[in-house]
């Protein structure tokens, strides 16, 4: 009831800060319902969890959380699966200059075929893990896990993501 009230008066909010700026915002107003904002609060969201997956299968190969062999070689596979839906949330319009909130360089969109071969290598590394994980169990993988995966989300950072610093 209480979660209720309180995305009521979110969504008042954000119809008022609209209706405020005119369609297409403007100041501070930033309007949610495009498809540029939607790709973008996409993209975000899956990073995290990619994030989490990764995290997961690096933790266990590089040893710095207990491994659970079953959840690495099913981790590894998804990562693989969501490492494949990168290339949906890249709309164009959704890049650091034009969308507030945005990290996503706008070089994406001058150089797409290279960003979804940097999409396809985190997929490729993620696959290669659980493949030689279903059929060697963790230690087989452990290698790949540990030097294969990490290369993959910097060599698309570096080029394509806005740093903090
Ligand atoms: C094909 C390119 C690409 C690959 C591969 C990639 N990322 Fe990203 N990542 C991006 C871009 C672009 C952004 C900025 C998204 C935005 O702000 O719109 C980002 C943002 C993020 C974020 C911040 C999400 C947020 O809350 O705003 C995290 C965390 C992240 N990536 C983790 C990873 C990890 C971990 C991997 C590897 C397992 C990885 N990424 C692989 C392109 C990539």
């Amino acid at each position: 009831m209480k979660t209720e009230i309180h995305r009521l008066v979110a969504v008042a909010a954000v119809a008022f800060t609209l209706s405020a700026c005119g369609q297409g915002g403007g100041g501070a107003g930033v309007d949610t319902d495009t498809p540029e904002y939607r790709a973008m609060a996409y993209r975000q969201a899956l990073m995290r969890v990619i994030a989490f997956k990764a995290g997961r299968v690096r933790g266990m190969a590089d040893g710095n959380i207990p491994v659970d062999e079953a959840e690495f070689a099913r981790s590894a596979a998804e990562l693989a699966t969501l490492a494949g839906m990168i290339e949906d949330g890249l709309a164009a319009g959704s890049d650091s200059d034009s969308l507030p909130g945005s990290a996503a360089l706008p070089a994406i969109w001058s150089d797409l075929a290279d960003v979804r071969q940097r999409a396809a290598d985190l997929r490729t590394a993620a696959e290669t893990v659980a493949s030689q994980a279903r059929a060697g169990g963790f230690q087989a993988a452990q290698v790949a896990a540990s030097e294969n995966i990490g290369p993959a989300c910097g060599g698309c950072h570096r080029s394509y993501r806005q740093s903090d610093d």
